[in-house]
């Protein structure tokens, strides 16, 4: 995919995601996460079976971002599992729109918080969260496979 240069005011289109679009979601996992990455069974529950909100972005009708938050029957809490961009099309809002489109949706739906982990190295979301108004609630850790510990992040609706 052709990288997109920052500042380009190429706007995504967020819907929710299809059956169709699972090889799609399922490269882009393999792209942005390395041991952590969710499998074909994984993606298909989540897409299918569970209770979530299961987003994608598309630029010019290729996937290039997706995010999937977990709901709960009868609690007011939501909480993100997974957001990815993919690498040629960072830094120019589309995890922003993401993470926009979602809290809009959650509101109307009547959630109250809005949760997620992030590796405490993980300055770009970080960076993403805090600008999107979420702040720290604690330290998790060894949250990751790997050993890394986690920071919880929440922001009230
Ligand atoms: C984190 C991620 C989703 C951000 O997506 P994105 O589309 O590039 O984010 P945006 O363009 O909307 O950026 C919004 C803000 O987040 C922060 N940010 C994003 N990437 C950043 C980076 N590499 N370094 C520092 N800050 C960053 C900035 O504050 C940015 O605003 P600015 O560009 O005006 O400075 C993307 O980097 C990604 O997919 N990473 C790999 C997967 C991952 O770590 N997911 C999150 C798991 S918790």
């Amino acid at each position: 995919m052709r990288k997109v240069a920052r500042g380009s005011s190429l706007k995504p289109r967020i819907r929710p995601a299809k059956k169709e679009d699972m090889p799609a979601i399922l490269g882009l996992e393999k792209i942005c996460f390395k041991e952590e990455t969710f499998h074909k069974k994984r993606i298909e529950y989540l897409l299918l079976k569970a209770k979530s909100l299961f987003l994608v972005a598309s630029v010019e009708g290729d996937i290039v971002g997706s995010i999937i938050i977990l709901l709960r029957k009868h609690i007011s809490n939501a909480r993100i599992y997974s957001l990815n961009v993919h690498p040629s099309c960072r830094r120019i809002g589309i995890g922003s729109s993401l993470m926009e489109h979602s809290e809009k949706l959650l509101t109307k739906m009547g959630y109250r918080n809005f949760t997620l982990e992030a590796g405490v190295n993980n300055i770009a979301a970080q960076n993403l969260y805090t600008s999107k108004g979420f702040s720290v609630d604690r330290k998790i850790k060894k949250y990751y496979k790997n050993g890394d510990d986690a920071l919880r992040f929440i922001k009230k609706l």
